[in-house]
Order: C-alpha cells, then structure tokens, then sequence
C-alpha cells in the first residue's frame, strides 16, 4: 500500500495500470490489434487515467520481449495459463522500473494494487516479490540481458535474425529506430496555405515545427499533439501523414485528365493526398476491402473537401467492381507485415509470425497480377508497402515482372532511402520517416 494513504482510498495511477495490463493480455495472449483492444479499454477509464494507460500500453508493448525476459529469469516458475493477466501486468510493472524512470516505491505499490483491481489478489505478493526482486538486482539483471539478442534490442528473435540478413550493415539501427517514439509529421494542403504560411501559423500558436526535407508540402511537429490543437485541421489545412507515405502522390504523378485507380485506399492518406496535389486529375476510383475503413476514408474527403469514387472491393478481384475502362495510373499501397511502421504500432512485434510474410508476398503478387489488366498502355504502377522485408518488396516486384512481358520498371532518382534491387527502400528512422518501400512500373 502507497505510505500515507488512507485505507479504501483509490491509489492514484492503479486503474491506469490495471487497464494497461488488459490492453498488453489482449494483444499478447488474444492476438488482438493494440487498436482493438484499446479502445473498449479507454471507455471504461476516467479521462485522467487514458494518458498514462496509454502511455503503459505502448511503451510495455514496445519493449515486450525484453520484459518477458526479465520476468522469465525472475519467476521461479511459469505463471499458470489462468494466469495471464497477471503476467502482463507483470510486464507493465517492469517497464515501469526498467525503461519509463517510475519511482520505484511508485511502481511497485500501483501495480500490486492494480492487481487487486484485475481481481487476482491470490497473485498480489509474487507482483510485488517479482517487482522488488528487479529493482534490488537490476544492474546485474540489466548486464545479463546485453547477451541476449532478444532482450537487449527488444524484438523477436526471427525479426532480428531477418534485419541481420537483410540490412547487415544498418539492421542495428533500424531496431533500435522501431523503438524509437514516431514524430508526428503532417502534409500541409497545398490547394489551400503554402507550407512557409502554415509553419508561421503554428509558431503563432506556441507550437514548435520543421519542413520536412524530403516532402515539399510535410511539416514535423517538435512533439505530438492532439489533432483538435491544430490551426486549420478542421478547415482541411493539414493532415496527419508520415514524410514516407507523403512520397507516394509525386512518384505517381497523374496528368492532367488522367484516370486514377487507388487500389488499397483506405483510410485515404495517400487518395487525399493525390487530389490535393494533382486537382485536375480525371477520375480517381477508390477502393478498399475494409468497409469499416473506408468510413474513416469518406470523413476525410468530406473534411478536405474533396471527390473521389469509392467502391468496396477486393484488388483480387477487380472483376467484381472494374467498369472495363482502364487506368493511366494505378497506386497498389498493398497490404503488408507493416514491419517498417513498428515504431508507431509496437504491436507488430507480438502479432506477427514469421509464416505470415510469404503468405504476404503471394498475396501482393497476386494483386500486381489482378491489377496489371486494369492499367492503360503506357501508364505506371506504383507499388508500395510499409515493410522492410525483401520478400514482400523488391522479390515480390522482381517475380512479377519475370512473369509479365508488357511491365518494365522505371527508376525512382530520389535522394531519400537505398535502391534495392528493384525499387526503393526507406528504412524505419532515416531522415526520420517510416519504412517504407517503393517500385514504379510501365506498361508497354
Ligand atoms: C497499407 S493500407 C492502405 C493505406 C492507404 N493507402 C492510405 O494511404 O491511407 C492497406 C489497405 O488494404 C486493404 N486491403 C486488404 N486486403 C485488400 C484487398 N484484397 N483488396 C483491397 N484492399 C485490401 C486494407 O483494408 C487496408 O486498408
């Protein structure tokens, strides 16, 4: 119990914790998307809970596989399978004392309590044993996880063993940069204020930001904040989008009159990222399997003001919505392992498997298959993912174009990311974007 506290008062901070060990349970234990399980979570906090429950959720997360280790070498045995909650609430507790900087009498005492909370009070002396048992042998515990590739960089071992291979020269750098916090980067709408007007505007506002070196319409703000706080965000001035993913509209590039066919649209980033850049593009077909998603698409146009087609449908599939009329361009952002974005989703870690990225990769090529028909002579396809594996990348757009004698690659000269093989790659933290994977292709 916290010293001073009167007894039946609330701790302060243990609901926080209590939730944050339900959001790590449903991701760790469920498989379910740190989204999905936040968000019932937050529903049932008070408001002054949400950032620290927040804050415990992504951080614990980001750091799983270092925590579980520590909690594997300080439990004598493992928790029985019934058990789970507490073990995450294990894990949110070493965070606390491990990487956030808590006061250790802090740490401890809220989290055992919130371990009254989750209704395991069987289980509140081996939190607080186990918690005690870190902070007393920390320095030799942190030692002995420097051996230990697992723990030292905080990732799966099969993701380590890839980054090794793939990228023996930066595969250090890209883990420790998908353990970084994101910056929040925002594209300035161009149809309405100049990049130069909306950085003023936010200096005038107190809120501290840079261009962006590679997106001539991103700015970067000196740290996050609320949407709502933005000048102009309701009027359509600026969105949220990574500097990577602001790459997408320029290396597409539509002409005036142009039909464009956005494949894999939702939640519309880069769709209201085309209108804004290219407004006297013809159509621009947007379509998505994810119903749900493209509700959040809808929203956005509606807030910029702009028009796009939108269909339900599979890219697999385009027999089922295709009108027979082809496209001059076609951006095929597929779905993907989202490895190059694991620093604004930790939850990547503890969802992937490492089976999943072939199974990605057949899927992707038979996107490229099922659109290629769809795209005009002489048009480009712009393929893009958000991971960093080659499997799902340039071996997928080199098998492609092995197999489909019309498609030829045209270069992307670019002074961001490495050219691969075929394609570009950015990896996660470079000039400070998201991972993130380009190939343009012609038609004949
Ligand atoms: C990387 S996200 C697209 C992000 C979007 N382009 C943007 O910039 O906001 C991939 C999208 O593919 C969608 N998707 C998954 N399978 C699909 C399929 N077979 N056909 C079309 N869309 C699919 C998902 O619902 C998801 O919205």
């Amino acid at each position: 119990m916290a010293s001073g506290r009167a007894r039946g008062a609330p701790v302060i901070g243990a609901a926080a914790r209590a939730a944050a060990a339900r959001v790590v349970g449903a991701v760790v234990e469920h498989g379910q998307s740190l989204d999905a399980a936040l968000a019932p979570v937050l529903g049932g906090i008070s408001a002054d809970d949400a950032p620290l429950c927040k804050e415990l959720s992504y951080g614990t997360l980001r750091y799983e596989p270092r925590l579980a280790w520590f909690a594997d070498r300080l439990l004598r045995q493992p928790l029985p399978g019934i058990a789970r909650d507490v073990h995450a609430l294990l894990l949110v507790g070493l965070y606390q004392l491990d990487l956030l900087g808590t006061p250790p009498h802090v740490a401890v005492s809220t989290t055992v309590e919130a371990c009254r909370r989750l209704r395991q009070d069987w289980a509140c002396a081996l939190v607080n044993g186990t918690l005690r048992n870190f902070e007393r042998n920390q320095t030799s515990l942190r030692t002995e996880a420097e051996a230990s590739p697992v723990a030292r960089f905080a990732h799966p071992q099969w993701m380590i063993e890839a980054a090794r291979k793939d990228f023996p020269g930066n595969w250090q750098a890209l883990l420790a940069a998908n353990n970084a916090r994101p910056p929040m980067t925002l594209r300035v709408n161009l149809q309405s204020t100049s990049r130069e007007l909306y950085l003023r505007r936010l200096a005038a506002a107190g809120i501290p930001a840079a261009a962006t070196v590679h997106s001539r319409c991103g700015v970067t703000l000196a740290a996050p904040l609320a949407v709502s706080s933005l000048p102009g965000f309701e009027d359509g001035q600026v969105s949220v989008q990574d500097e990577a993913a602001q790459l997408a509209a320029p290396l597409l590039d539509p002409l005036p009159g142009q039909r464009v066919l956005d494949a894999c649209a939702a939640p519309g980033g880069k769709t209201a990222h085309l209108l804004e850049a290219f407004p006297r593009v013809g159509e621009l077909l947007a379509v998505d399997a994810d119903e749900r998603r493209l509700v959040r698409l809808r929203s956005t146009l509606a807030r910029l003001s702009l028009g796009a087609r939108v269909r339900t449908g599979s890219a697999l599939e385009p027999q089922s919505w295709w009108d027979g009329r082809v496209f001059e361009r076609i951006l095929l952002d597929a779905p993907c392992s989202a490895t190059g974005v694991i620093r604004r989703h930790p939850d990547i870690k503890a969802l992937r498997r490492p089976s999943d990225i072939q199974t990605l990769a057949d899927m992707q090529r038979r996107a490229l298959e099922a659109l290629w028909p769809l795209l005009a002579r002489g048009g480009k396809l712009l393929y893009s993912t958000c991971s960093v594996f080659p499997e799902e990348n340039h071996l997928t757009v080199q098998e492609f174009l092995a197999a489909t004698p019309d498609a030829t690659e045209a270069g992307i000269a670019a002074d961001w990311g490495r050219a691969a093989p075929a394609g570009r790659q950015v990896l996660p933290g470079e000039d400070n974007m998201d991972g993130f994977f380009y190939a343009l292709l012609v038609k004949h």
